[in-house]
């Protein structure tokens, strides 16, 4: 029997041929409790609510394997999860690897793979798995772009012939936006949030930028996008304005100045920059693939265009600022989180 695995920074995910459900949980595991580790969901609602005798693991960074037990534990837990009892000794596992991942890091993904109980481990580019699983018809003479915005890596690869011929990658992602805006928020405004609340805020801005560029453009797909965050928006209300008439997302934090608690309106203006940047990121990345690429095969991308998987293609804005500044199509799979996922068990994983 074999297992498909695809662990990355924000989840985790895998499944089994005889089953259809695919597990799908935060990669995220609490040590601690006397009842042993916790897994997934339960321990992610501890992030930052937690004593100080709970630890809370990550066990994954990017392509980097940041705590080995916690990796462990993931994969006992996935196989206790869906693998039937007999199965448990003789399975083999299929895992997706991030294409810049280092041979360390992928030994300590074989070895974690062992240690939880794995006949043997085979290794399959994720990138790949995720065009399969996005319905890209991979394995024909015609390059597909696939994009895949993660929480801790960002990946283009152009696929043609079920192989990868170009492939650029950066070690960062939608969890590094989020990151990056905790810190922004307390250099400017001496006001401490947590990572979920800029994760919040990061997420409201998308929305409600790509409700702005829809205001503004006259296609029905984004007047379609234009109203739904606003109703978004509407039944949010933390969103508000500020006396210049900027529109502001208010969160709870703690004010430095005070030691207090307290609440903040940030100006989406504020948030958005963070968002530009890595659309600049993005694009720039999806430049250096195409550079690099054969003639032909690009003329096959300015026909087909691109497709965007992982998480942080339901960033509606990302969407819209590609759209707007690459001429060629853009769409997202609309269940972007699980291509890879999806794309293992296509590939009879
Ligand atoms: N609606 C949304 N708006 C903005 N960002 C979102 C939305 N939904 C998910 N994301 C972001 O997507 C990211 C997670 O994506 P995904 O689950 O593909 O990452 P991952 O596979 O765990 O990480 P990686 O592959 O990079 O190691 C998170 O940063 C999350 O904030
Ligand atoms: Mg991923």
């Amino acid at each position: 029997m074999n297992l498909a695995i695809d662990v990355g920074s924000c989840g985790f995910r895998a499944g089994v041929q005889t089953r259809s459900d695919v597990l799908n949980e935060p990669s995220v595991v609490a040590y601690g409790q006397a009842t042993g580790p916790l897994v997934g969901q339960r321990a992610e609602q501890m992030i930052g609510r937690h004593p100080g005798h709970i630890r809370i693991a990550f066990p994954i960074e990017g392509s980097i394997v940041r705590d080995f037990e916690a990796l462990v534990d993931v994969f006992k837990y996935m196989i206790a999860t869906l693998l039937p009892g007999r199965f448990r000794k003789r399975f083999d596992v299929v895992l997706a690897h991030p294409s810049h991942q280092s041979q360390v890091d992928r030994k300590a993904f074989d070895e974690a793979a062992k240690a939880a109980g794995a006949r043997r481990v085979r290794f399959v580019e994720s990138a790949l798995a995720a065009a399969r699983g996005a319905g890209l018809p991979i394995d024909q003479p015609v390059g597909s772009l696939i994009v895949d915005l993660g929480g801790g890596a960002t990946q283009v690869a152009l696929i043609s012939l079920g192989g990868v011929v170009e492939r650029r990658t950066l070690n960062l992602g939608g969890r590094t936006i989020d990151q990056e805006l905790m810190d922004r928020v307390q250099r400017r405004y001496a006001f401490a949030i947590g990572l979920a609340t800029a994760e919040r805020l990061k997420r409201m801005a998308c929305q409600y930028a790509a409700g702005a560029a829809g205001d503004a453009a006259a296609g029905l797909e984004s007047a379609e996008m234009a109203e739904r965050a606003r109703e978004a928006a509407a039944a949010d209300p933390r969103l508000g304005e500020n006396a210049a008439g900027t529109a502001t997302f208010t969160v709870r934090g703690r004010n430095l100045a005070t030691g207090l608690p307290d609440s903040l309106a940030v100006p989406m203006t504020f948030v958005q920059e963070s968002l530009d940047q890595y659309a600049d990121q993005v694009i720039g990345l999806i430049r250096e693939t195409m550079e690099a690429c054969p003639p032909e095969l690009v003329g096959d991308v300015m026909d087909r265009g691109i497709v965007l998987v992982g998480g942080g293609a339901r960033m509606a804005s990302i969407l819209e600022t590609l759209r707007r500044r690459i001429d060629v199509p853009v769409t997202a799979d609309p269940e972007p989180e699980t291509c890879v996922i999806r794309g293992l068990l296509a590939a009879g994983a």
